[in-house]
């Protein structure tokens, strides 16, 4: 059984694929001492096109897996697994685990904005997640969520029709502004791979990247438990992928570089 109070064990970070270093760049932005372990389950890409059972499902093998591991805390940097594993799986395991979508949706729902524009995966707008946990910041808050079916492929190399997909993304985005959002929420971890995309058509300070003030959230709340691991000057990693190795180092490095091949498990 893991010992929860060991602060030098790994905090584990999971994502379908690359889109987790979105967050784990931040991560390392403020916790730079941290070891950790990331799992891409790069076999079940993308997230976004599956059924609640079979989240949960991935969920709970990563979830063990990372139980195994030692983990003294695991970070689901996903907002498909957020929005529809969370719930079910959230009382299961002996160590803290944060999802994305409810960690930080409640405290934008709180900053006055009128209208919210969210892009996320087919799975993340079916829960109506970012609805309902925006509103709990702010009930009177309008919420257009927009699913954007091609993005996350275009970011893993998996687009069949790679450009066309990336000249359409100008459509979707001229849809949100016709509602007039004070911002957008990219509420899925691999959007912000597209920003060079995005700010062709719609500009910078509109978009919200909810990595920030997660990785604060999460910072703040380790240290309430006194899990930080404030004294580690070689930060270890592990990184683990179900598939494709060289695609999730190859596709991960406009954020993160992973310095050595993942392991397949
Ligand atoms: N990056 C994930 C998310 O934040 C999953 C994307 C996918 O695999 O569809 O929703």
């Amino acid at each position: 059984m893991a010992n929860i109070k060991d602060n030098t064990s790994s905090i584990g970070f999971f994502d379908s694929g690359v889109g987790g270093l979105s967050v784990l760049a931040r991560f390392r932005e403020i916790l730079p001492n941290e070891n950790i372990v990331y799992f891409g389950d790069t076999v079940h890409l993308p997230y976004g096109n599956k059924t609640k059972e079979e989240l949960i499902g991935y969920a709970k093998d990563i979830l063990n897996f990372m139980s195994e591991k030692n983990v003294k805390a695991v970070v689901i940097a996903c907002n498909t697994s957020s929005a529809q594993a969370y719930d079910a799986i959230k009382e299961l395991y002996n160590f803290p685990i944060y999802p994305i979508i409810q960690t930080c949706a409640k405290g934008i729902g709180v900053n006055n904005y009128k209208k919210i524009g969210v892009f996320a995966t087919e799975a993340t707008v079916k829960s109506g997640k970012y609805s309902e946990e925006l509103k709990k910041g702010n009930s009177n808050i309008q919420v257009k969520e927009i699913a954007s079916k091609n993005w996350v492929g275009i970011v893993e190399g998996v687009s069949e029709n790679r450009e066309k997909n990336i000249k359409n993304i100008q459509y979707e985005i001229k849809e949100m502004l016709e509602f007039k959002p004070d911002k957008i929420i990219l509420g899925c971890t691999h959007y912000p791979y597209l920003m060079n995309e995005f700010v062709k058509y719609a500009p910078r300070e509109l978009f919200i990247d909810p990595a920030e003030i997660f990785v604060k959230y999460i910072k703040d709340d380790l240290s309430k438990k006194q899990l930080l691991n404030e004294k580690n000057s070689s930060a270890k990693e592990e990184f683990y992928v179900s598939s494709n190795p060289q695609e999730f180092v190859r596709n991960g490095r406009i954020f993160y570089i992973v310095k050595e091949l993942p392991t397949v498990v």
